[in-house]
């Protein structure tokens, strides 16, 4: 990725998918200036990319950002880069072997950096974000998503808040925990949890990951869909195609709310319209038995899902029970393409699966990848799936348990609503929560919310002339405590901050044009309201015998940039503030 050439990037437009109208793309326009529709799409200039595509990629490393012709990002940065995309495409010659498929190929997902499919999503938009200068987040998660965000916002210094249902299992939890997210675990479905996450994001005016409705995870990917076409050839070196590229009969995934099949066909599209495949592939969208709107609707050949209020499945990855208008562009899609498959696989099948592709291919997947397999085997016994056709199922993910006790005490916030009835504890014969009764658990819920606030969180000014030392210094802060954090750019903007908030604590650089550290010591020492402030003093400079003379006895600690860890901050910030 550091290889890459300089940005050249055209430029993005925006499709309202409602109206029409276009518009120059940025990550913070959420919705048509014409109509108001959140469904926006992106859209490039396919003939000048096309022409050039196959010998840009040629110069470039293997990975997500080849394509950044086509991503929402102008210029991705490489501090941000954890090796995303890039995932090998494996035959699995075993497996193939006992179906009578010869052709089936596995795009090992579970290789990227943090073992999920998930991670182009939270690569390209914490680059977007990043871009546009966005530094706080907010978003719901059934686990992975989380994850791969919280991995990306670490290094790009972005807060970031996770809402998750409390039946992530706890490793997960822990896990994103450890990156400094703040995790939010919530008594409710995963529906549900979307919702609250939402309001907590309106309320305090926070950026809100949507999903499907997010232009950069639509984006990213598309980018399985272009890696597939490019890797293919390599494997299936005797089918005939007179394009560079070449597409598979069916791209299958385990699905969930549909981010990846949505963004995996516009991929396959995009690479149509420009000429480098000669078909679009079909989709098979697998889900589990005990929350498949999306197959029961396409059965019936409905565009439009009913919605399932209580999830059964132990797969609680997969627990999106409502998904909205992304099944009705999918439905869409499909009849376009002609070519689709909505299946559904029990809890039972899936776990065998799991047992049958470690054993047969030495791949450890967890359940929510599994059920694509099962979804695919299910589909060559029922004679769907043709023993000549060429499939790619997509190994969504797999996640490594983490170390239980790493973290200590304190590291998920839980809004527990009484009347909250959690998926998982209703059995066969329970009545599922009506809508009424969850419109009442919602509002439970967002009372409950009101808990989770920083309002009373202790304040901390951080003032440094540059802009990444703040950020740093702020990820630091927010990595294990909670503060409410301001920041000053310079001395000028630091003296009048300190004298509107009084905060609990400053973090003061010396090293600034005008108004330096000493200056602003000076005059917090010179007002009586903000003379008791306790004051850390960080700094690059090496100090003279004189200069240290000027901060003695006037601050309460000294720390060298460069020479001190993020914990010894923390520990003087803590030790500070309680006292
Ligand atoms: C491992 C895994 N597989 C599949 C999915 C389904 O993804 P989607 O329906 O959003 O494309 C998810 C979603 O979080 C996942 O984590
Ligand atoms: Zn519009």
């Amino acid at each position: 990725m550091t290889d890459h050439p300089a940005a050249d990037h055209p430029e993005i437009r925006a499709i309202c998918l409602d109206c029409g109208h276009k518009v120059r793309y940025s990550p913070t326009l959420l919705a048509c200036p014409v109509c108001q529709s959140q469904w926006l799409e992106a859209e490039y200039d396919y003939a000048a990319i096309g022409k050039r595509l196959p010998a840009l990629t040629k110069q470039r490393p293997f990975d997500l950002w080849r394509y950044r012709e086509l991503l929402p990002v102008y210029e991705p940065s490489p501090n941000l880069y954890l090796g995303e995309g890039g995932t090998p495409l494996i035959r699995a010659a075993n497996l193939g072997m006992m179906l009578g498929c010869p052709n089936i190929f596995i795009k090992d997902e579970r290789q990227g950096p943090t073992h999920s499919f998930k991670d182009r999503q939270a690569a390209v938009n914490v680059a977007a974000l990043k871009e546009a200068g966005v530094i706080e987040v907010v978003l719901a998660s059934t686990g992975n998503v989380s994850i791969a965000f919280s991995a990306f916002a670490a290094r790009a210094g972005i807060k970031l808040w996770v809402f998750l249902t409390s039946l992530v299992p706890a490793e997960k939890m822990r896990e994103i925990a450890l990156y400094g997210t703040q995790v939010v675990k919530v008594t409710a479905t995963y529906d549900q949890v979307k919702k609250v996450a939402a309001e907590f994001a309106r309320q305090r005016g926070l950026y809100l990951e949507r999903g499907t409705r997010s232009i950069p995870s639509v984006e990213a990917m598309k980018t399985i869909a272009f890696e597939i076409a490019e890797q293919l050839p390599q494997l299936l070196p005797e089918a005939p195609h007179n394009t560079p590229w070449l597409a598979p009969d069916w791209y299958f995934q385990s699905v969930s709310g549909g981010l990846g099949p949505l963004g995996v066909q516009k991929g396959f599209r995009e690479l149509h319209q420009m000429g480098l495949i000669q078909r679009i592939p079909g989709i098979a969208c697998i889900q589990a038995d005990g929350c498949s709107p999306m197959v029961q609707a396409w059965k019936q050949g409905k565009d439009t899902a009913e919605p399932v209020v209580s999830p059964r499945t132990h797969i609680t990855v997969l627990a999106t029970g409502d998904p909205g208008r992304t099944y009705t562009l999918l439905f869409q899609r499909a009849k376009a393409a002609g070519k689709a498959i909505f299946e559904s696989v029990s809890d039972e099948d899936t776990f065998r699966t799991m047992h049958l592709l470690a054993k047969l291919e030495g791949i450890s997947v967890e359940p929510a990848a599994a059920v694509a397999f099962a979804g695919l085997i299910k589909l060559v016994r029922l004679g769907v799936i043709h023993p000549d056709e060429v499939i790619v199922v997509n190994c969504t993910g797999h996640t490594m348990p983490i170390e239980p006790t790493i973290l200590g005490e304190g590291w998920t916030r839980d809004v527990v609503l009484p009347a909250a009835q959690p998926a998982e504890v209703l059995s066969a014969g329970e009545t599922p929560v009506s809508a009424a009764q969850a419109s009442s658990e919602q509002e439970g819920l967002l009372a409950a919310l009101s808990r989770v606030t920083d309002d009373r969180f202790p304040r901390i000014l951080i003032v440094d002339d540059t802009e990444d030392a703040r950020r740093l210094i702020r990820r630091i802060l927010q990595s294990q405590g909670n503060y409410a954090i301001s920041e000053a750019a310079n001395g000028r903007q630091a003296i009048e901050l300190a004298r509107k908030e009084i905060p609990d604590l400053i973090i003061l650089d010396l090293m600034m044009p005008e108004v330096d550290g000493f200056a602003v010591l000076d005059a917090l020492k010179a007002a009586p309201s903000t003379a008791p402030i306790p004051v850390i003093v960080v700094t690059a400079k090496a100090l003279t015998a004189e200069e240290k003379k000027r901060l003695s006895g006037r601050i309460q600690s000294l720390m060298q940039k460069g020479e001190f860890m993020s914990d010894e901050l923390l520990e003087e910030v803590q030790a500070l503030i309680k006292s």
